[in-house]
């Protein structure tokens, strides 16, 4: 970070992706809201206090519906491209009150306490099988060989995508993922191809129903409860919110265990203790950097700073759950720590709808993986170790390891 204590710090570039916690730590004390500009010519307010960001996560003033967002940032194609797309951008994320809830309320029969444990059920037999692929080979890579296809196994079969689909669906959620170094052209290819896979999907469980959310989706449908745009951009929201966020979670949570051997010790000794570990990694290693965009609807004040109507405001929940303010140590990783207090997902009416099922999976790979491979080891140095420069995922590209 080049940055004296006058100076604000860079925001962008391997050093900041490696260790952010520098730089946040400096605006926290400096700069609490601090205008950032994006390549586009674009300014925004980035929030990193904890108690600013837990503020303004249940604020009413702070809106998510793109279309409250000032031109400025409506026309300098931040985001994802979907303006033309409104069967992809209709969405409870994208959605304020009342339709907010009525569309979260659509989709959250699926992630019910009866439903979790099924899925508990799957995580554990895909894990498995997973980890029965890589164990003769001594050595594999944690994010592409196992985290990955466990959460998009998963996501793919909680939505309803058919096996033989799943990998070409699978290549082009991928280039979205990898939006921040994907040529525009491509991004809009691959948002055209989710568009009219989601379509197709839909007309096939119209005609041939499942026990999955897109039928689930379909039932309620016919009661008037949602529009056909609004079904597939849910279904769209949940293949893209549950897959990198819970790929990150188990990269992360995994190299917290090979750099904190005695830790991982501990958890091996005892599994009651994984459940700590996992929200301490959630802490720490935050998966999501910045909650999506929100945009005042009236002049108000955060922070100390004055935010006018319709300005982009982007809440790191990464630099509040680094807060010294709300956490001693913050940049330690500890399992004594209350595991409510984080914020990786987020608060208020838009907080994660498929947290439990991310806890679960994180915390079944981490298990299993530590239960089999007992020498687990790191194949490369933690420095030579990339970070996915995105503004959105805290990520790292491969996590090879050696057993
Ligand atoms: C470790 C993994 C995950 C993390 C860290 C995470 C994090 C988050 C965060 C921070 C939000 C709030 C966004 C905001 O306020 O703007 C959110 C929302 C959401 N997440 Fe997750 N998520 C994870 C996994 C999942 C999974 C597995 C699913 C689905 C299967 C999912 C579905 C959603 C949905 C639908 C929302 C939107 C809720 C709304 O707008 O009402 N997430 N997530």
């Amino acid at each position: 970070m080049a940055s004296g204590d006058s100076q604000p710090p860079q925001l962008y570039g391997p050093e900041f992706d490696a260790d952010p916690a520098p730089a946040y730590h400096w605006l926290q004390q400096h700069s609490p809201v601090h205008r950032v500009e994006f390549a586009a010519g674009l300014s925004a307010w980035l929030v990193t206090r904890y108690a600013d960001v837990h503020a303004a996560l249940t604020d009413p003033r702070l809106a998510k519906d793109p279309a409250r967002g000032c031109p400025f940032w409506r026309n300098s194609g931040m985001g994802l491209p979907l303006d033309h797309r409104p069967s992809l951008a209709q969405h409870m994320t994208n959605a304020d009150p009342p339709r907010h809830q009525d569309l979260r309320r659509l989709a959250s029969g699926m992630f019910s306490p009866q439903r979790l444990q099924r899925l508990e059920i799957r995580v554990q037999q895909v894990t498995d099988e997973l980890l029965d692929r890589i164990a003769p080979h001594g050595q594999a890579d944690i994010v592409n060989d196992v985290a990955y296809p466990l959460s998009t196994t998963i996501i793919c079969e909680l939505i309803g995508v058919p096996a033989e689909d799943r990998a070409e669906l699978q290549r082009q959620a991928a280039v979205i993922d990898a939006s921040d170094a994907t040529d525009r052209e491509d991004l809009l290819a691959a948002t055209d191809a989710i568009d009219a896979y989601l379509a197709d999907l839909h007309a096939r469980k119209k005609a041939e129903p499942g026990d999955d959310l897109m039928s689930h989706m379909i039932q309620r449908q016919h009661r008037g409860a949602m529009t056909d745009d609004e079904l597939t951009s849910t279904a769209f929201l949940i293949l893209i919110a549950g897959h990198e966020t819970t790929t990150a979670l188990v990269g992360n949570s995994v190299l917290a265990a090979l750099t904190h051997p005695e830790l991982a010790a501990r958890i091996r000794q005892d599994e009651a203790q994984l459940a700590d570990f996992i929200e301490e990694s959630l802490r720490r290693d935050c998966p999501v950097r910045n909650v999506s965009w929100r945009f005042p609807t009236e002049p108000m004040r955060l922070g100390g700073q004055d935010l006018m109507p319709g300005e982009p405001v982007l809440l790191s929940i990464l630099a509040a759950n680094r807060d010294a303010e709300q956490f001693t140590d913050p940049d330690t990783f500890r399992l004594d720590r209350n595991p409510e207090d984080h914020l990786a997902f987020g608060r208020g009416r838009h907080a994660c709808l498929g947290a439990a099922l991310a806890r679960v999976q994180g915390a079944t790979l981490l298990g299993a993986l530590l239960r089999r491979f007992p020498d687990l080891a790191l194949a490369e140095p933690v420095e030579r170790l990339r970070w996915w420069p995105s503004p959105i995922i805290r990520a790292l590209y491969a996590l090879p390891v050696t057993w």
